[in-house]
């Protein structure tokens, strides 16, 4: 294989270092396009460029793979635990024992937050949309640990960012949630594991606590780890591209939030839900929202269905729709919903438009059905997406900044107006 690419320019020819990873996928250089060339690219949605060399998530679209830190999705589901994917996102290597009770230890010793977060709650209408306010939370804590603004702390105090960050947010999308319930807030209790402390602060009254089911726990702690980390989507690069202004860690992970937050991104799984109960209040016609969904001059989409990079199944919605007939089984659910999902798979995946254009279900598709069956509102769920993406969004950073990127600042070609001269107000 050849170790660079020629590229013959007005006369000129110019050789393009090739970069070849370590799963053999190839990328051009071209970081000295412009000066040696007088030249940009343009790409606009970025579908064929590499923002970065990263070690944390490999996946390949074509054969529906996804590999956490090398270690395939499908034996990290099954084996693995949501605190012990966020320790090998991070820090790069599965833990060992002592090293996994050390980071649950540090994460209680930090998951509770200060009572001033209850004082911005009530800022809030009770009906807002938690994406925001979640996204708020996030910022507010550069108030509470203005030490986290120096962006050239040591990596100890990093770290201690990183750990607050794990441990606080759970902990503000419950007291979020049961505010906006017009419910008592409800703390971490330091005997429970980080999921099961997780739903007993979302779901537990004063009248009465919640009793964690092994299946949901073992459901949310699926659905967390599979939205862990998805390399350079559209909210990673979010919090890449903040963080590479030396702006601090909780400002990267809030903007990340609302990158998340947009239905064609981590907002697709609420929106597959109202979808899926539009269609079942239409009776079911599923024929007709597929038609929708192939008519250009409508703006429906298939919700849960298409991928930027997988052309293939997504391999989290192979799992997640296995766990979706696990839950509905054992909890005894039988929810109409389900069924139009898995017709309206069934339709799309013979469809034309969908089979020529490598439409498949995404992690999106069956994550809602899991969490509304779990009894998670869904206006919470771009934040359970959140809550499962911020190990990955850490790493991500935290592997920038290691890196010392530079700040991200694309180029452009500009199409506007030439130059020409102010016209005064009495003449125009
Ligand atoms: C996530 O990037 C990640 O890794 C994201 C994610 C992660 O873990 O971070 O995996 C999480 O965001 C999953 C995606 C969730 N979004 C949705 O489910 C929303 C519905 N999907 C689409 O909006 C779309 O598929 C995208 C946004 C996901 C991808 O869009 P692309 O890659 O920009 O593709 P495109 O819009 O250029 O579409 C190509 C063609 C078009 O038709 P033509 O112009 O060729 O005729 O496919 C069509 C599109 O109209 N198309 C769809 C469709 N998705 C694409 N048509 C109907 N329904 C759809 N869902």
């Amino acid at each position: 294989m050849s170790d660079y690419a020629e590229l013959n320019l007005d006369g000129n020819s110019y050789q393009l270092p090739i970069i070849e990873g370590t799963e053999h996928e190839k990328g051009l250089d071209i970081s000295k396009l412009r000066a040696t060339t007088g030249h940009i690219t343009v790409d606009t949605g970025f579908k064929n460029t590499g923002s970065t060399q990263s070690s944390i998530t490999f996946l390949d679209g074509e054969k529906g793979i996804l590999r956490y830190r090398g270690y395939p999705i499908e034996q990290i589901a099954e084996k693995s635990s949501f605190l012990e994917v966020a320790y090998l996102l991070i820090y790069g290597q599965l833990p060992s024992q002592a090293e996994l009770d050390q980071f649950m230890t540090s994460i209680k010793e930090e998951w509770l937050v200060h009572e001033d977060i209850k004082t911005i709650l009530t800022g809030f209408p009770a009906d807002s949309h938690p994406m925001g306010v979640l996204s708020s939370l996030v910022t507010a804590q550069t108030a509470f640990f203005p030490e986290s603004l120096d962006p050239y702390r040591s990596a100890e105090k990093v770290n201690r960012t990183i750990i607050r960050l794990i441990a606080k947010m759970p902990t503000m999308v419950a007291w979020a949630y049961t505010r906006s319930k017009g419910r008592m807030s409800n703390y971490p209790n330091n005997e429970l594991g980080y999921v099961e402390n997780f739903l007993k602060m979302m779901f537990s009254t004063r009248a009465q606590e919640y009793e964690v089911d092994p299946i949901i726990k073992d459901a949310m702690d699926k659905i967390f780890i599979l939205h862990a980390d998805h390399e350079q989507n559209c909210s990673t690069s979010t919090v890449r591209i903040v963080g590479s202004s030396h702006a601090s860690l909780y400002a990267s992970i809030a903007a990340g939030v609302n990158a998340l937050w947009g239905p064609l991104h981590g907002g697709a799984n609420q929106k597959v839900i109202e979808m899926l109960s539009h269609i079942e209040e239409n009776g079911g016609d599923v024929g007709k929202f597929i038609d929708k969904a192939k008519d250009s001059d409508d703006p429906f989409r298939l919700m849960g269905f298409g991928h930027r990079v997988y052309k293939n199944f997504d391999p989290r919605a192979t799992i997640l729709k296995k766990s979706a007939d696990q839950v509905f089984e054992k909890l005894q659910i039988d929810d109409p919903m389900l069924d139009i999902a898995k017709h309206l798979e069934d339709v799309a995946l013979k469809d034309e438009y969908f089979v020529k254009r490598k439409l498949y279900p995404n992690v999106d598709f069956y994550s809602g059905i899991i969490m509304k069956a779990i009894g998670i509102p869904i206006e919470m769920f771009p934040v359970m997406f959140s809550i499962g993406r911020l190990p990955g969004w850490i790493a991500q950073w935290k592997e920038m900044r290691e890196h010392q990127e530079p700040i991200g600042r694309p180029r452009q070609i500009y199409v506007g107006a030439t130059e020409r001269d102010y016209v005064p107000l009495d003449k125009r």
